[in-house]
């Protein structure tokens, strides 16, 4: 990064997409937010308006357009999986030559997709673990005391970028280890939570079987994909979170809205086939999930 004043773009100024956006814009940062006509309006004309424990009430000004039409520093991508093919086309991959492009999406497929269809471009895996909610066009509650993001070095000056915009960052050595990290916990989690439509408290208490059997898969998946995670340590990790709290899935699935099934459930059934290693627990949930979800069609 040869100047310390990006020009940023969010592709997808929601939830995450929007803190981050706002964070960097309050920064002194340039940031052109990629979105559809309505949130392009909203953008223009009121910015980003961020309401946050940890930063305050804030107004960012950023620019917005229906689709990226200049060379940028960095790209943030920030749509849900459901929307990422469809949003990438906002993208021209001849015009993001060796942009720096951050995914932070859950899951682990996009990666290849964004390789695949960028090849100049440095892709940095992201994930953050905030909670971070778009509440109308431009408008995000951000309603966790963190909003910390790990990225698959090496990007050391682009880290501290953030951290300076107020980031919380830490740099991480090996991708797969840092995603699976996420991912072991998120994919149980999310699942159950949703099959279940409890909160994780009446998870860990009614269904601790369940539970147990599906850490163990995802657990031996992990370690195999060569993160050092262990069931024990997920269990404890489930015992430990407050029992009210409740998956962005089981949020979406409420709200009749696509689920990111397929990014975090079926990564983890795929890794498995790729590793020899046996998850039929965890299919079974992602089938039950998958079916009422389509009930709600
Ligand atoms: N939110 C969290 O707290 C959180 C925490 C950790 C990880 N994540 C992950 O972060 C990712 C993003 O989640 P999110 O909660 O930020 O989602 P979100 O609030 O729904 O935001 C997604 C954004 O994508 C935009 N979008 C949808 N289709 C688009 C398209 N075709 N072109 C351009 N923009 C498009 C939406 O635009 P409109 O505003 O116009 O609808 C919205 O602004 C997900 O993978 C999620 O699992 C989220």
């Amino acid at each position: 990064m040869s100047t310390t004043r990006m020009t940023v773009a969010v592709l997808g100024p929601g939830g995450v997409g929007g803190l981050v956006g706002a964070l960097l814009a309050r920064a002194g940062h340039r940031v052109v937010c990629l979105a559809g006509e309505r949130t392009v309006a909203a953008l223009r004309q009121d910015g980003l308006r961020v309401e946050s424990k940890r930063y305050g009430q804030f107004t960012a000004v950023v620019e917005a357009d229906t689709e990226l039409r200049e060379p940028v520093d960095a790209v943030f991508v920030t749509v849900k999986q459901t929307a990422l093919a469809e949003a990438l086309d906002r993208v021209p991959a001849d015009g993001l030559g060796t942009a720096v492009l951050v995914p932070l999406l859950n899951g682990l497929d996009h990666l290849a997709v964004l390789r695949e269809r960028f090849p100049s471009a440095r892709v940095v895996a992201g994930t953050i673990r905030v909670e971070a909610t778009r509440t109308a066009p431009g408008r995000i509650a951000h309603t966790s005391p963190f909003a910390d993001l790990e990225l698959a070095g090496p990007a050391d000056d682009f880290a501290e970028l953030l951290r300076q915009a107020g980031l919380g960052v830490t740099v991480r050595e090996d991708e797969s280890a840092m995603l699976w990290d996420k991912l072991a916990f998120l994919a149980p989690f999310a699942l159950l939570t949703t099959r279940h439509q409890a909160d994780v408290g009446a998870v860990r208490d009614r269904h601790r079987p369940e539970l147990l059997t599906v850490l163990d898969e995802i657990a031996a998946v992990a370690r195999a994909a060569g993160a050092p995670v262990t069931a024990q340590g997920l269990l404890s990790f489930f015992d430990r979170v407050p029992d009210t709290m409740r998956s962005s899935m089981q949020r979406d699935a409420d709200a009749g809205r696509p689920l990111e099934l397929d990014a975090i459930g079926g990564a983890v059934l795929r890794a498995g086939a790729a590793h020899g290693i046996a998850t039929p627990a965890t299919a079974r949930l992602v089938a039950e999930v998958a079916q009422s979800a389509q009930r709600v069609d």
